[in-house]
């Protein structure tokens, strides 16, 4: 067998034995609650494509604009001589416009990203496009501890993290996660896609979709374990179920049991009653006030701030202590980063 194809046999094997394991915890656990990252097989990314292109939901195409409009304006922030990280990294295609915007030849880009496979692909295919930018992509779990490659001193280290995925974390895992991106970024900043508290019935359709993309999306989770673990449970067993939490400031997302059911993994089987749900995703929305005050507790000190005319979506400049640079300040040398 090849290497590449043993690695991510192997990889694909062990995300597999996760999953397994996760999905026992969350079927014993009152009430039942498993991790989003699990919407995400090939299926599953394919279907949040198609939800990123619906009319109902207006987060990509806001941050798009907002990227759009004012490229220039950010990566003035990010000052010369950059390693720009983008965490989550995906299929690349929002970097692009901050990279259309800065000097190729001064950036080292370090797209970070759990699967390894997927990452590799988008990096090729942004190395195909921007043949002089440096590109280092790293797997890794990026709300975990992680070395990124070295770079010079006289280069700054910005963030990247689009997409309001932030809003799927806990209120403790975006902490978490801020106060790991403040230290690796200290002395740089981090450019970050939050979506903002709106009125609910925007809030509500954006996640009932008239054409049922987020219900397949939000029911492909199990059909997930249907493929890769052997879950049983009847196919008109589940539906899904999004609303709007004001508590929380969050959409959350539930599979609801439509009778009382049986669900069988992995040789266990989880009792499920008419209308219990196992609880698949949190969407939090934030103010700008709000999320600023929390990036400070994390170490950041607010920056610019970028809204669409609605005020439904914010990008935010954070800087991270430590930093010396000023954007209106005069620029010094530019050179490649990590080089
Ligand atoms: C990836 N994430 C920011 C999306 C969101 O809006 O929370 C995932 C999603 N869930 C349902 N629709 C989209």
């Amino acid at each position: 067998m090849k290497p590449a194809i043993e690695w991510q046999q192997s990889c694909a094997t062990a995300e597999n034995e996760q999953f397994a394991a996760d999905l026992h915890v969350a079927l014993a656990r009152t009430p039942k609650a498993i991790s989003p990252k699990y919407f995400y097989d090939e299926a599953g990314s394919r279907l949040f494509e198609q939800i990123c292109e619906l009319p109902e939901y207006y987060p990509t195409r806001t941050e798009l604009a907002l990227l759009e409009a004012h490229a220039a304006d950010m990566v003035e922030q990010f000052g010369p001589g950059v390693q720009l990280v983008e965490y989550g990294a995906g299929a690349l295609r929002k970097v692009r416009l901050l990279l259309d915007a800065m000097p190729h030849d001064g950036v080292q880009f370090v797209p970070v990203d759990i699967s390894g496979s997927h990452l590799l692909a988008a990096s090729d295919a942004l190395a195909a496009d921007y043949p002089r930018l440096s590109i280092q992509p790293l797997v890794a779990d990026f709300t975990r501890p992680h070395t990124l490659p070295p770079w010079p001193k006289d280069c700054r280290r910005v963030g990247f993290f689009p997409g309001s995925s932030i809003g799927n974390f806990t209120p403790e895992e975006a902490d978490t996660f801020l106060r790991l991106a403040a230290d690796e970024l200290a002395g740089g900043g981090l450019l970050i896609g939050i979506d903002l508290v709106k009125d609910e019935a925007t809030l509500h359709a954006a996640y009932n979709d008239a054409e049922g993309v987020t219900a397949a999306f939000n029911l492909n989770l199990l059909e997930h374990a249907r493929r890769v673990l052997g879950a049983e449970f009847p196919q008109d067993g589940f539906e899904h179920l999004a609303f709007y939490n004001p508590a929380h400031c969050r959409i959350e997302m539930h599979l609801r049991a439509t009778r009382p059911l049986a669900l069988q993994v992995g040789g266990e089987i989880y009792a499920f009653d008419e209308g219990e749900t196992l609880h698949t995703e949190h969407s939090h929305k934030y103010t700008v006030d709000g999320f600023q005050a929390m990036a400070v507790r994390a170490g950041f000190k607010p920056g610019k701030v970028w809204t669409d005319v609605n005020g439904w979506f914010a990008v935010l400049w954070l800087e991270s202590e430590g930093g010396e640079y000023s954007p209106r300040g005069t620029a010094g040398p530019t050179r490649a980063c990590g080089s």
